[in-house]
């Protein structure tokens, strides 16, 4: 098995054509596209009856691990449009002390801040980009709370694609540090990542750039889709009982409900699925609150606010999506506070040596919450998603000091 054979072989693939989740409109496949018709975000469909007679568990099983094992599952045809930069299978790592001192089930993480860009943005942004490539994109502009932007600028490099990238204000420094280094064009913006997106739908009326904003062209969530695949995988051909997402645009969430329904209808899973568990921050919960209400779209959030950036996102057009994929899988919607981010995030570090991303950190904080009231078992696997490296954001100084020049009090340390 040569390392790179998923990104260098030819294998057959098996997209039928797009259709708007909204309406059910068909679109062709192999054509530029934003949104439907209708406003609302376009998904992949596949022949899946044809994929289930050429791919097997055992094939999947001889293939290099990394995202592209799964290509008849995923929209790009010809190998020489990939754009990779090594996206690693992430791990699933368990936390035994926490569940241990919860009284829990099974808790895992699954790490995704060992991606290209240190974050889970990688997997819809290769995806994004190669499509952009095979189908002859020149110039790409979003908005982004600085994952995906960085991610955006890493692909977009690599496959000679311009990038146009607008974050709100206070992004975090290394976030636009590193969208500016790696060859785009970056930009701060007095307002919030709406109000960015509202910037690139305005460039593209005016000079043509291609708008690669979360759900608005149909590729980005055939990536993401790729954390439900690998799951399934790694855990046996199983699902877990319940998986807590950090939702901001919910690409991630909504893919992975996608992933579980063409698993199931190749027969690699049944059809049990896990309780999908929208986490959100207290300050910014449009999807906890439309969860509440019970309606199916979610208002704007005024005055958005959390330390979490990623999931600082007030509005989302697939709103709907992520509602549907969190009722229809019997799970709910939960917002966590900075306060508890803060304190999960410091728990799992100290007792688990595990540094997760604040946006990691409010699942952990969801999940504290919902054992202790009831909404997640005591006997139930659950899977957090970590979606970013911690080190990507301002860490709290560590001021001890020592003078070599005095005695050492070694009992003390
Ligand atoms: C670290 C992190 N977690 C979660 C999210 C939210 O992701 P999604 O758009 O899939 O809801 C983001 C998005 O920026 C992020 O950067």
């Amino acid at each position: 098995m040569r390392h790179d054979e998923n990104l260098t072989a030819e294998r057959p693939t098996f997209v039928t054509h797009l259709e708007c989740a909204y309406t059910g409109e068909r679109y062709p496949a192999d054509e530029v596209h934003n949104l439907s018709r209708a406003g609302k975000p376009l998904l992949v469909r596949y022949d899946l009856s044809g994929v289930k007679n050429v791919l097997s568990k055992d094939t999947l099983a001889q293939r290099p691990t990394d995202l592209w094992r799964y290509r008849e599952l995923l929209p790009v045809r010809r190998a020489s449009d990939i754009v990779s930069l090594g996206e690693a299978v992430t791990p699933l790592i368990r936390l035994p002390n926490l569940a241990e001192k919860l009284g829990g089930g099974e808790l895992i993480v699954k790490d995704e801040g060992r991606l290209p860009t240190g974050s889970f943005k990688a997997r819809g942004l290769v995806m994004a980009v190669s499509m952009g490539k095979a189908l002859g994109i020149k110039h790409m502009a979003m908005p982004t709370n600085g994952n995906a932007g960085a991610a955006l600028a890493a692909y977009a490099s690599s496959a000679g694609i311009k990038a146009t990238i607008f974050c709100p204000e206070d992004t975090p420094e290394v976030n636009v540090s590193e969208i500016a280094l790696q060859g785009a064009s970056v930009y701060r913006v007095n307002g919030l990542i709406d109000d960015c997106g509202k910037i690139v739908a305005e460039g593209k009326a005016k000079v043509g750039w291609f708008d690669v904003s979360t759900l608005k062209e149909p590729y980005r969530i055939e990536g993401k889709k790729t954390m439900g695949l690998e799951l399934a995988e790694q855990l046996g051909w199983d699902v877990p009982d319940v998986i807590l997402y950090p939702t901001g645009g919910g690409t991630g969430l909504i893919g992975m409900w996608k992933a579980f329904a063409e698993l199931e209808a190749i027969g690699f899973i049944g059809k049990k699925r896990p309780r999908m568990v929208a986490v959100q921050a207290a300050g910014c919960a449009p999807m906890v609150r439309a969860y509440e209400e019970g309606v199916e779209h979610a208002a704007r959030w005024e005055n958005a606010h959390t330390i979490a950036s990623g999931i600082r996102v007030p509005q989302a057009v697939g709103d709907f999506l992520i509602l549907r994929a969190v009722r229809e899988s019997g799970g709910f919607a939960i917002a966590v506070t900075d306060q508890a981010i803060t304190a999960a995030l410091d728990e799992a570090a100290r007792e688990e040596g595990f540094l997760m991303c604040p946006e990691g950190a409010a699942t952990y904080a969801a999940y504290k919450q919902a054992l202790a009231d009831g909404r997640i078992r005591r006997d139930e696997r659950a899977v957090l998603f970590n979606c970013a490296t911690g080190l990507k954001y301002p860490l709290p100084p560590a001021r001890k000091t020592l003078d070599r020049h005095k005695p050492i009090d070694f009992a003390a340390l």
